[in-house]
């Protein structure tokens, strides 16, 4: 029996811009993804003699055929028409769900990566990024993880200088949204402000902090805030304590803040933290690190 253990990222929207709906439903987006060091941590069994099962510490979320992970490891099966002999995939959870932190995808593209591994099937990042995208949205970017542009649904990515070192505090309101929700919402909407991603992309490549935090920007937080009044609060509080720039992620309901001092980071941690319970320290992690974090046995 083989197998593995790898890291699921979690990423944030430095900037998120939706530009059209697309006949398939979908929107094209333009977004700036960073990865950071908050992570879960996934263990696949191979050859278990029983079908694809999954487990994890996060009791809403459901071991069966509607979890991200065993859709991943179907879609990998059928595209490559390997027989595994059964896939056992064991999740510990630490990013938020219905946060906007792409905790589902980074889980599915580890399963991608390790399966990818464990059997030897030598499929490239983009081969790997073609399944993934079609189980989850955010899957290709988690396989890539670091600095990245993300056009289209997510999967047309390209890499930029990494994000100058920071300190990123991340809170999460204790009500969530669903991605679907927020999509739908936004299309009743005309959008009044958008962010500058040519800007977004300048400020980064020069190493420019303060121009970065500058052009952070999410045409959803504006829509999502109206419905929980908690994402204010926790911006408000990032900025009291410091934060040269706090926005929401993704369709959110997760909140950052990004600072240049350790210390005022530590700072609201230890206060955010007191109120909102899931709340991380993290900083950025690099596409190479993302892509580094997986071990396989070959017993
Ligand atoms: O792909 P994912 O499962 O993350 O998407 C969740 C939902 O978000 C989709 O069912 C769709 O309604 C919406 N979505 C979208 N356009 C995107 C990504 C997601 O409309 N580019």
């Amino acid at each position: 029996m083989k197998y593995g253990f790898a890291r699921g990222y979690a990423k944030l929207n430095l900037t998120l811009d939706v530009l059209s709906r697309r006949d398939d439903g979908y929107h094209d987006l333009e977004m700036i993804m960073q990865s950071v060091s908050l992570y879960d941590s996934v263990a696949v069994r191979i050859g278990t003699g029983e079908g694809i099962t999954t487990i994890s510490n996060a009791r809403h979320i459901p071991n069966d055929d509607r979890n991200i992970v065993v859709k991943s490891a179907k879609a990998f099966c059928e595209a490559t028409g390997i027989d595994c002999g059964g896939i056992h995939i064991a999740v510990e959870k630490k990013i938020p769900s219905s946060a906007g932190l792409a905790g589902g995808s980074a889980d599915g593209a580890a399963v991608l990566r390790l399966l990818n591994e464990l059997c030897d099937a030598k499929l490239s990042d983009e081969m790997l990024c073609d399944i993934g995208v079609k189980v989850g949205s955010d899957i290709p970017f988690c396989l890539m993880g670091g600095t990245r542009v993300a056009r289209a649904k997510g999967e047309a990515m390209s890499e930029i200088a990494p994000m100058p070192d920071c300190h990123i505090v991340i809170s999460k309101p204790w009500r969530g949204m669903s991605t679907k929700a927020v999509f739908t919402e936004i299309d009743s909407h005309p959008i009044p402000k958008h962010p500058d991603t040519d800007a977004m992309v300048s400020a980064i490549e020069s190493g420019d902090i303060h121009g970065l935090c500058n052009n952070v920007y999410n045409v959803f937080e504006p829509v999502v805030s109206g419905e929980i009044a908690d994402i204010s609060t926790i911006k408000v509080m990032l900025r009291n304590y410091g934060a040269l720039a706090a926005a929401m992620t993704g369709s959110g309901s997760a909140v950052f803040g990004i600072f240049d001092k350790k210390e005022n980071a530590q700072i609201a941690k230890n206060e955010l933290g007191g109120r909102f319970e899931e709340t991380f320290l993290v900083r950025p992690v690099s596409g190479v690190e993302v892509r580094k974090c997986i071990w396989t046995s070959q017993k």
